[in-house]
């Protein structure tokens, strides 16, 4: 678990579906900075979303309006953070904490041994996985591609469950 406390505590956690895809790639356009090439497309988010194994989690503070997602996937006994965002306007208030913390119960009770994740070195979040567990167990280069042409070193993160 997290040691992070959240400071507001009526975020709820639900699962969302394909009718959930323009609030979710609305989110995701405000959430990645273009610079570093993080967000996926509508299509690749589409085209996942049907497969085995895939869950796409909204989090709400009691709007209608989801503030943070994650999209997971669980294969034989690994269980993956394909993608985790929260609106800039409602960070630091532990809904990435709750969203990953989710996720790792799920993943638990699907009776995965391994999570695994990307994320672009230089990430801010990968503070937030370190203090969830995760240790880093390799690197994709040039795995991002920015708006501009830049490319990212992707970590592999993983931790056991
Ligand atoms: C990463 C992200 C999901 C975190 O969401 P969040 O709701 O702000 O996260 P939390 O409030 O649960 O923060 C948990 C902890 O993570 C760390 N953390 C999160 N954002 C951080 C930041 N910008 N700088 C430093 N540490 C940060 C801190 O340890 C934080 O605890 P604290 O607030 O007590 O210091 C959010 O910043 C985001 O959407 N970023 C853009 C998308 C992205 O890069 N996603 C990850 C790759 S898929």
């Amino acid at each position: 678990m997290i040691e992070h406390q959240p400071q507001q505590t009526d975020i709820r956690i639900a699962p969302g579906g394909s009718a959930d895809l323009d609030q979710v790639i609305a989110l995701m356009e405000s959430a990645f900075d273009r610079r570093f090439g993080e967000a996926w497309t509508r299509s690749q988010c589409a085209g996942i979303l049907p497969m085995p194994g895939v869950a796409l989690m909204l989090a709400r503070d009691g709007g209608a309006t989801p503030i943070g997602f994650s999209l997971t996937r669980m294969v034989a006994d690994e269980a993956e953070l394909l993608l985790l965002a929260v609106a800039p306007a409602g960070r630091r208030r532990g809904t990435g904490a709750l969203l990953l913390n989710h996720f790792l119960e799920q993943a638990r009770e699907y009776g995965a041994s391994r999570v695994h994740l990307e994320v672009r070195e230089g990430n801010r979040a990968v503070k937030l996985y370190r203090s969830a567990g995760f240790s880093a167990a390799g690197r994709r280069r040039k795995y991002y591609r920015g708006s501009d042409g830049s490319e990212f070193d992707a970590l592999t993160l993983s931790r056991a469950l």
